[in-house]
């Protein structure tokens, strides 16, 4: 009834993937395909796994060279439809801790109105929301330890690249201008290469969702993370123990229970992932500065459980200030505090806001 329309897929593992069983929402204005694309990554990353700076304030003899090629799966969404400057310009999606792309795109039809990738795509808005390494169906490294923020950040960096050199599918030409959307981790995943490539980082702007600069080892045990295998042994019970989920969602969600459907949070429960123990650890990147160049915006939800609590996104002109200090050369730079939102800002009834407020932001740092 939804088309889901593999065109194509560019891996020697393709084949391995059942590409069939991938629900992705499309509507007649829109187009989704699945694809693998095969990353080489060749990087620094901390001997230990734990650093809170994840190697950006280590000297060499604390850093180890990871020389790897991943498979990173994710899916494409692209309109029938496009503006000649829109047809210039893909969102690459990146979803945080214990989520997949269907954060962006939950694979059902009853929440099919809380996919981004739908909702920026009848807009105009092509999205490659990917899974990390370690995570869903990109490939999962053996050693936990190799999934640090340095190599994820690495991953995006290349992936946007690629996207603006070479043609994701054949007729597709390279993009001229890439936005990042990250959720949580997946912001800091960003935030890590801002800091790292400065005016060299690909990204023409970021919008970093429900991340701000907090130490997130003290809001690590409001996650109660434990190791996957032992969470859910049927399903995790060869991992090693350092790859690590949350056995509850609640937190996720905002404290009015009239908020979201608790629909939601059992299906969020049920299809849940993995993340690496370093995703938690190194929780003090968001706290050194980027001298990256391009536009940035921040997107928080009033009722985020981790970053708002204690009234912290009350003054926004403070919060503003406060944040605006890490991106001294950003070409321009905004937190918003989406009302009502919680940390999943994407998966409770306020939704909608959050969406417009992206594409808005979107087209902002994309115009000529
Ligand atoms: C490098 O960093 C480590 C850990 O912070 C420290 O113990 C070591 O002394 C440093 N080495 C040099 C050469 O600075
Ligand atoms: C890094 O990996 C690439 C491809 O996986 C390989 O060709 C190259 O020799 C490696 N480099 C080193 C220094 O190991
Ligand atoms: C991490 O950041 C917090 C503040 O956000 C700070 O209190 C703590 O000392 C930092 N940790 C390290 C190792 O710098
Ligand atoms: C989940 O956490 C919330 C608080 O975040 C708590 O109220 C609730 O009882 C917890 N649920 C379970 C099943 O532990
Ligand atoms: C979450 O899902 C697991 C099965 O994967 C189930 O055993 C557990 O009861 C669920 N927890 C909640 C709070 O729904
Ligand atoms: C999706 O639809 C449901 C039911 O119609 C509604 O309650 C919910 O607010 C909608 N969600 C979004 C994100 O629009």
């Amino acid at each position: 009834m939804f088309p889901f329309l593999p065109r194509t897929t560019v891996s020697a593992l393709s084949g391995l993937l059942c590409l069939s069983s991938i629900y992705v929402a499309s509507g007649q204005s829109c187009g989704c395909s699945s694809i693998v694309i095969p990353v080489h990554v060749d990087v620094l990353i901390s001997k230990d796994p734990s650093d809170p700076f994840g190697g950006l304030k280590s000297n060499a003899s604390s850093l180890r060279r990871l020389n790897d090629t991943y498979d990173v799966f994710g899916v494409f969404c692209q309109p029938n439809t496009a503006s000649p400057k829109n047809a210039d310009v893909i969102q690459l999606l990146v979803h945080g801790f214990t989520y997949t792309h269907q954060y962006w795109s939950p694979p059902t039809e009853e929440f099919r109105n809380y996919s981004y990738s739908e909702f920026a795509c009848d807009r105009g808005l092509s999205s490659l929301a990917i899974d990390w390494v370690g995570v869903g169906l990109s490939s999962r490294p053996a050693n936990p330890f190799d999934v640090q923020y340095a190599t994820g950040a690495a991953v995006l960096s290349q992936l946007a690249r690629h996207l603006k050199t070479a043609s994701i599918f054949p007729g597709i030409q390279p993009f001229k201008k890439i936005i990042g959307i990250g959720h949580s981790a997946g912001s800091i995943m960003l935030t890590f290469g801002a800091i790292l490539e400065s005016a060299q980082y690909p990204f023409d702007g970021l919008i970093l969702t429900s991340s701000l600069n907090l130490d997130l080892s003290t809001l690590a045990p409001l996650l109660g993370a434990t190791s996957a295998r032992d969470d859910t042994p049927l399903r995790w019970g060869a991992l090693d123990p350092n790859y690590i989920t949350t056995s509850n969602r609640s937190i996720f969600y905002p404290t009015d229970p009239t908020a979201f459907s608790p629909r939601m949070v059992i299906f969020d429960n049920f299809t849940k992932d993995v993340g690496s123990l370093s995703t938690v650890t190194q929780g003090n990147i968001t706290s050194v500065t980027a001298h990256y160049t391009g536009h940035v915006a921040k997107v928080v939800g009033s009722d985020d459980r981790f970053f708002c609590a204690g009234g912290r996104c009350i003054d926004v002109a403070a919060l503003n200030a406060a944040e605006r200090m890490l991106w001294p050369e950003a070409q321009s730079f905004e937190v918003v505090v989406a009302q009502e939102s919680g940390h999943d800002m994407n998966l409770d009834f306020f939704a909608k806001g959050p969406f417009s407020t992206f594409v808005g932001f979107v087209n902002q740092f994309t115009a000529l």
